[in-house]
Order: C-alpha cells, then sequence, then structure tokens
C-alpha cells in the first residue's frame, strides 16, 4: 500500500513539473523549452537566449540572478573570469536542481591567463564546479591569444569545452582577418558590442561570411549607455503599440534578426521579463524601423592601445 502510494506521488510530482511528458535529446534540450536553440558551426546546439552576469557582484547578485533566472526558463548563462562571479554562477546551477545537460554555461579566459590557458580552464572548471563548459571565449584579442585558442582547441577535442570562440576581435579587424586566416578550428561564436544604436552592419556580414555566430554584449545598450536606447521614442511607440516593454522589443529584435543575445539583469522583474519575448513577433515593417535607429554608436569604445596595457595589467586573483 506504501509502496503504492509513493509510486502514485512520483507521479503526479513528476507530472506537475513537466518531466513526464518532456524528452531530452543529445544536446540538452528538452521539448517543451522556452527559448530556441541555434545551431553552430560545430553541430552543436546553444539557447539562443541567456542571462549576462557582467557587475553582478559574487556576494549574492549573481547567485540570485542565476537562480531567478533558470527558475523562470532561462537555460543560458554568460561569466567570465573577468567578472568574478564564477563561483556564485556555479552554486546557484548547483543549487537550481536542474540537469547539468540542459544548461548552457559559457565563460571566458583573461588576456594574462593566455599563456598557461590549459591551467587556467582547470582552474575555471573548479571555480564553476563543473566538469565540462559549453563555451569558452577569448575575451580580450590582446597577449598570446593565438597560444591560448591552441589550449582551447585541445580543450574541445578533450571534452572540457563543447563550443570556443572569440570576443572583442571586431577592436582590430586586422587582426581578426589574420586569426582566422591562420586558425586550423574555427570560432563557433563571437562576442561583440551591438544592439540598436550600433547594429554592427558590416560585422553581421562578416561573421556570417565566416559561419560564425554573432553574440551581442550591451544588447540594451549596458550600464555605460545610461538606458539610452530604453527611452528612445520610436521604440517606445512600438512598445505601446504591442502591449510589451522597450527592452522586449529591443531583445525581440536581437532574435528576429538570428543573433544571440545577453542581456544582463539583477532586478528580477526584469529577468522574468526579459525571457518573454518567444510567443509574439515583431512584423517586417516594424523590424525595419528598428534597423533605421542605427548610428552605429558604440557605448564602449576605448583606444585599442590603452585597453591592451590595461588588460595585459590586470591579473586576475584564482
Ligand atoms: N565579451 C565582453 O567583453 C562583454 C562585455 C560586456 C558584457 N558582456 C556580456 O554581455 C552581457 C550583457 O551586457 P550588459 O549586462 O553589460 O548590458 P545590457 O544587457 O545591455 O544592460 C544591462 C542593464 O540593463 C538593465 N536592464 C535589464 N533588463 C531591463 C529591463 N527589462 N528594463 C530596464 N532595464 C533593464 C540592467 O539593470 P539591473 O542590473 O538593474 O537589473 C542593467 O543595468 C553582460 O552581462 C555580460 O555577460 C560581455
Amino acid at each position: 500500500m506504501i509502496k503504492k502510494l509513493l509510486t502514485m506521488f512520483a507521479i503526479l510530482a513528476m507530472a506537475a513539473s513537466g518531466t513526464a511528458s518532456a524528452a531530452t535529446d543529445a544536446n540538452g534540450a528538452k521539448n517543451d523549452e522556452k527559448v530556441p536553440r541555434i545551431t553552430l558551426n560545430n553541430g552543436v546546439k546553444m539557447p539562443q537566449f541567456g542571462l549576462g552576469t557582467y557587475a553582478l557582484d559574487d556576494r549574492g547578485t549573481a547567485y540570485n540572478a542565476v537562480l531567478t533566472a533558470l527558475t523562470n526558463g532561462y537555460r543560458h548563462i554568460d561569466t567570465a573570469h573577468a567578472y568574478q562571479n564564477e563561483k556564485s554562477v556555479g552554486k546557484a546551477i548547483k543549487d537550481s536542481g536542474i540537469p547539468r545537460k540542459e544548461i548552457w554555461i559559457t565563460s571566458k579566459l583573461w588576456p594574462t591567463e593566455y599563456s598557461n590557458a590549459e591551467e587556467a580552464l582547470t582552474k575555471m572548471l573548479d571555480r564553476l564546479g563543473l566538469d565540462y563548459i559549453d563555451l569558452v571565449y577569448l575575451h580580450q584579442p590582446v597577449g598570446e591569444y593565438m597560444k591560448a585558442w591552441d589550449a582551447l582547441v585541445k580543450a574541445q577535442k578533450e571534452g572540457k569545452v563543447r563550443a570556443i570562440g572569440i570576443s572583442n576581435f571586431d577592436r582590430v579587424e586586422k587582426l581578426y582577418d589574420s586569426f582566422i586566416a591562420e586558425v586550423k578550428v574555427k570560432p563557433q561564436t563571437m562576442q561583440l558590442e551591438c544592439h540598436p544604436y550600433a547594429q554592427r552592419k558590416h560585422w553581421q556580414e562578416k561573421l556570417k561570411a565566416d559561419n560564425i555566430q554573432q553574440e551581442n554584449w550591451f544588447p540594451l545598450g549596458g550600464r555605460e549607455s545610461r538606458g539610452a536606447i530604453l527611452k528612445d521614442e520610436t521604440l517606445e511607440k512600438i512598445a505601446k503599440a504591442k502591449g510589451k516593454s522597450i527592452a522586449q522589443i529591443i531583445i525581440r529584435w536581437h532574435i528576429q534578426e538570428g543573433f544571440s543575445v545577453i542581456p544582463g539583469a539583477s532586478n528580477p522583474d526584469y529577468i522574468k521579463e526579459n525571457i518573454e519575448v518567444f510567443d509574439w513577433n515583431l512584423t517586417d515593417e516594424e523590424m525595419e524601423t528598428i534597423r533605421g535607429l542605427n548610428k552605429e554608436q558604440l557605448f564602449f569604445n576605448p583606444p585599442a592601445e590603452s585597453m591592451e596595457r590595461f588588460y595585459l595589467n590586470r591579473k586576475l586573483p584564482d
């Protein structure tokens, strides 16, 4: 009798959490996932949308944001060694109780680690509490990035990393060109600043031609923009007409352009709002109107030389 009751209870619990009906494929994708996945050039499927964690501290903010995100259907988290919050990200993932393979985790190696990237990756896995990472980027195009790339290729072959990418290589186009010409294994993704005020038309074409998935940082303009795009009158009109927030209109624009997008948020209401963009569409006309806002205005654009010095001098604690 007790055994029968326990079995019934288990079935009811599974049905309530939706696991009874949702099959999981080899990529960790469930058939009831909120966010679509895009196929990268090595066949791996990445959730197109995720949570950015830049500037979310390790003293509770990052942990709470990641847990809120995962509870609300996010399955993709973007962190970096430089954000100094990987431990919190890893802990929130563990505490969420969601099977590891359903979640896409991205992190980034910092330039001071490039000369010993293999060891840096081991330390990264330790901080995250994981035995593999879905995507690892070279965070900046400075220092010994070629050496680090070889280490990432090796880690990918060994199954420690599923996809490898480059970040901010748009800042020095010649360097991007020679990197792509030289490497035997091409990046799966590239991260760069992109939003309605800097749509990066040139890079959109270039990355498409190179079959590299574009993933956008500062998708809402970032904190440095002081909310400039979130106050845009044209976007406000579209948002009002559709009964959506301006942030949702911007995120939906990224999605319909085919970008991967990782808006950052610590406010739980923003986190919940930002993922509610997958059951409605912008019309072709609305997409064109938003494309018309482009002025290629970057919100983070320091001179490449001063950045190089700064990045190479910034030693991060393990
Ligand atoms: N590869 C790189 O070099 C690089 C550089 C920068 C960023 N990134 C990655 O890209 C992610 C996204 O960039 P980001 O976080 O800097 O900028 P962002 O996503 O453009 O903007 C984040 C800001 O928008 C606010 N926000 C979020 N949702 C909102 C909403 N629905 N309504 C109003 N405001 C909202 C957030 O507020 P609250 O915090 O108050 O919630 C935060 O101040 C980062 O978190 C990081 O993971 C990568």
